[in-house]
């Protein structure tokens, strides 16, 4: 491709007026692209803000209903939810999250049943319902146990599909749970259920507020590098990825989302697959924290860092700022 010098090239041509602009715009953002993740917890009524995510609260099951209605009517196409599972149904193996009644199940039936028409994604690893905090069972020595602890996301996995997920999301790293859920999923009658593997996550610092949300933080010792990626490293994401492809995901996330950009580029070069990466919970609080700051205008950043997704390829992006970007989109 050959280009004509200035002056019979001029870039700035096309960007003299907002039209032109427009009509040149590679890349659009709208409500269809967020997924919102949400937080639920006991009770009735109750609104309970997350102090490490300003403006981001826990919501019991009544009220998560009524979010599910604000994101529908804002355009906005599937829901993610996490539990803030009680203290005391919290055990090592994390047998919480195999009752059909638990939280997670709950709001899972409750927004079905009011609001039909949005999907619903879930999240399966054990870290909500572990005493440890921890996204498995342990060994004696701490040490993350694969092949267990697959046994327990497969009951997992079909006790949220059972409530109505949509899409299960397996983020906790275990070699070979795709495939295994996968399977069984096919063979429990849930053969439309969808699963975003979380493919690519890495062991972040980005993770923090997400892990007071859920109520983890405290738990937890130490760290997740003995499953989670290292944030070193690029070409084994698309090894990650492949995996999980050949075991039958139907899309793949990155995660954490702008540190990551590299790898959702080169997952999308690589692979003819949806993409979609999660802007997690220390960049929403990054983001909030420079607004708050004055280091920018807040919308501007909002949606500039969302556009970014897209620019590198996401076919969605997961964010706690869904809500309120979709209404600035829709305005
Ligand atoms: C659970 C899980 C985590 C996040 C999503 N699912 C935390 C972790 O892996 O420690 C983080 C999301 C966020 O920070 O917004 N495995």
């Amino acid at each position: 491709m050959t280009y004509a010098p200035y002056p019979a090239l001029r870039l700035r041509r096309t960007r003299a007026s907002a039209w032109s602009r427009a009509m040149h715009a590679e890349n659009r953002l709208s409500p269809s692209d967020f997924l919102w993740p949400l937080f639920v917890t006991e009770g009735q009524g109750v609104e309970e803000p997350i102090a490490a995510l300003p403006g981001v609260s826990r919501w019991s099951v009544d009220l998560m209903v009524e979010r599910a209605r604000d994101a529908r009517d804002a355009g906005i196409p599937c829901l993610a939810l996490f539990p803030n599972t009680q203290a005391d149904r919290r055990s090592d193996d994390g047998a919480e999250a195999l009752n059909p009644d638990n939280l997670m199940c709950r709001a899972i039936r409750a927004i079905k049943d009011a609001v039909p028409d949005i999907g619903i994604l879930t999240d399966v690893a054990l870290d909500p319902y572990t005493a440890h905090g921890q996204d498995g069972l342990l060994d004696d020595t701490g040490y993350v146990l694969n092949d267990a602890t697959i046994d327990i996301l497969i009951g997992q996995s079909l006790n949220q599909a059972a409530a109505g997920a949509d899409i299960i999301a397996p983020s906790d790293m275990m070699d070979g749970r795709v495939g295994a859920i996968r399977a069984a999923l096919e063979q429990g009658g849930h053969p439309n259920v969808q699963i975003m593997a979380y493919a690519a996550k890495y062991a972040s610092a980005f993770y923090g507020p997400f892990r007071d949300a859920v109520g983890s933080r405290g738990l937890l010792k130490g760290d997740k590098k003995n499953y989670q990626m290292d944030p070193a490293n690029g070409e084994e994401a698309l090894r990650e990825v492949a995996l999980d492809l050949a075991e039958g995901a139907d899309s793949v996330m990155v995660k954490p989302g702008l540190p990551y950009l590299d790898i959702v580029a080169r997952v999308r070069d690589r692979f003819a697959v949806p993409v979609f990466a999660y802007q997690v919970s220390g960049e929403y609080a990054m983001i909030e924290h420079a607004a708050a700051a004055g280091a920018g205008d807040r919308d501007a950043l909002i949606l500039e860092t969302l556009l970014a997704f897209k620019r590198a390829g996401c076919s969605g992006v997961l964010t706690y700022h869904a809500l309120h970007a979709a209404r600035l989109l829709g305005a």
